[in-house]
């Protein structure tokens, strides 16, 4: 598969070369140059395989000569080692022998090992990265700007990887206490894994990222490489398991129509979501939950798009006035506002909405939503409650509760025990910079630590 940039089709390059340079000469993102499509017979035999090997087939579609079908077997065996569970709020698995009449189901994104979404694509991608670095004899530098939980992911894939640095940019006081923890305590004084917290915004941070791409001495200096969602790398694995999943949900009711609500900032798990639905996922709809933060929300309803600063909300990791991945979507869809409607959906919702819903799903069910899947899934049920047939809703839980304990606890007034990772974490030491949020504070750093 090549690649070429959203802003210029002639600018061209292998999975590979995209990969480790993040962004196309002239800014652009990089962009599928054309998507694998599987036909029902194709995709019945990648539904029924587990999802480390649909990935790794799925994979082969993406990669270039550089990955054989046995590197890409080898490196989504080990990065895709824990569950990918649908289930119930009344925690029943997605079978229609168990619960033959339920439509409303989470798809936990949140069982690896820093509990959200994001090692899904870090750890396909930090392999992907360290067997190019193994056969081309470079070495990278990693930026990357967190909104909390990207940076924890990213940290934890390429932790000890040889030849790779990373450095994570979070905003101060901008990301739950346990998060903050996670990025702050990752392997020794030594170690190529280096927070900083950025004095502003998760908008600076994600600028500061920008302008250092932006600067060719320091980019040539570093061999800078993004691990954010601007990088080709990290949209593509999140397309498998809307892939994989969205098979199995239909096998289970094959005769309902299928939609997926995914809470969204940067809009990568939604542009994953629309490339496996481009493959031939058997998905309907995209419904996508905002908070504050709604410019794309706002540019479903009136077809105008626009970015603007982004306000501090309890759902912080879409805290987001300029999504990245805008452009993707755009481009995926030809430039056609009306294509786009046709498959997204969107609604965003104050944190008064979301405290409520955390609290009335849990006292309804058991069921424990951090604040972002609970936007997720109050998004789904304003979708739902105009569409009168039944129909297979999956919200994307995108963290575990516990990584946002301190809001989740106070909103139910009860303990959220810490998985065994997390507890681990945060008995250890903080290390970390602070920051003033300019090209010449991270320019100075980088001399010193990359
Ligand atoms: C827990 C959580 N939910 C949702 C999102 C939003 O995902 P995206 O930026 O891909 O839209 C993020 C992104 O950081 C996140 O960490």
């Amino acid at each position: 598969m090549n690649y070429h940039s959203h802003k210029d089709s002639e600018i061209k390059a292998s999975f590979g070369d995209a990969l480790l340079a993040s962004l196309a000469p002239g800014g652009g993102l990089w962009m599928p140059d054309a998507l694998p499509f599987f036909s029902p017979h194709e995709t019945a035999r990648l539904g029924a395989m587990s999802f480390a090997d649909c990935a790794a087939e799925l994979a082969t579609h993406f990669t270039d000569e550089r990955f054989s079908k046995a590197d890409l077997d080898e490196i989504c065996d080990d990065a895709y080692n824990y569950p990918v569970p649908i289930r119930t709020l009344s925690g029943e698995a997605l079978d229609p022998a168990l619960a033959p009449d339920a439509e409303d189901f989470v798809l936990e994104l949140f069982h690896g090992p820093t509990l959200a979404f994001k090692d899904f694509a870090a750890r396909f991608m930090g392999r992907a990265a360290s067997h190019l670095m193994g056969t081309t004899k470079q070495k990278r530098t990693i930026l990357v700007a967190t909104s909390g939980d990207t940076g924890g992911a990213i940290g934890d894939a390429f932790l000890d990887q040889k030849g790779i640095k990373v450095f994570i940019l979070f905003p101060k006081g901008g990301v739950s206490k346990v998060q903050e923890q996670q990025l702050t305590t990752m392997g020794t004084a030594r170690s190529n894994v280096k927070a900083i917290s950025v004095d502003g915004t998760f908008d600076d941070c994600q600028q500061l990222v920008k302008q250092a791409f932006g600067n060719s001495e320091l980019t040539e200096k570093h061999d800078l490489m993004s691990a954010n969602s601007i990088n080709v790398g990290r949209v593509i694995p999140q397309s498998f398991y809307y892939f994989w999943t969205s098979l199995q949900a239909k096998a289970a009711y094959p005769n309902r129509p299928l939609v997926y609500s995914i809470p969204s900032g940067n809009l990568g798990n939604l542009t994953g979501g629309l490339i496996a639905k481009k493959m031939g996922a058997p998905i309907d709809r995209f419904v996508i939950g905002n908070n504050a933060n709604d410019p794309f929300v706002d540019y479903l309803s009136t077809g105008v798009y626009t970015p603007r600063p982004s306000v501090p909300t309890l759902s912080n990791a879409m805290d987001i006035g300029r999504p990245n991945n805008f452009p993707r979507i755009v481009a995926l869809h030809d430039n056609n506002y009306a294509a786009i409607r046709d498959v997204c959906w969107g609604a965003s919702f104050t944190d008064d909405e979301t405290e409520r819903h955390i609290r009335r799903i849990h006292t309804e069910t058991g069921y424990v939503m951090c604040p972002h899947t609970a936007v997720g899934h109050l998004a789904m049920e304003k979708f739902a409650a105009d569409v009168p047939e039944p129909f297979t809703r999956i919200t994307v839980g995108t963290a575990h509760p516990a990584k946002f304990a301190d809001s989740v606890e106070r909103i139910l007034h009860t303990e959220i025990p810490l998985p065994t990772p997390l507890a681990k974490a945060m008995k250890k030491k903080k290390r970390v910079h602070v920051m003033a949020p300019t090209l010449d504070a991270l320019s100075d750093y980088l001399s010193i630590h990359a």
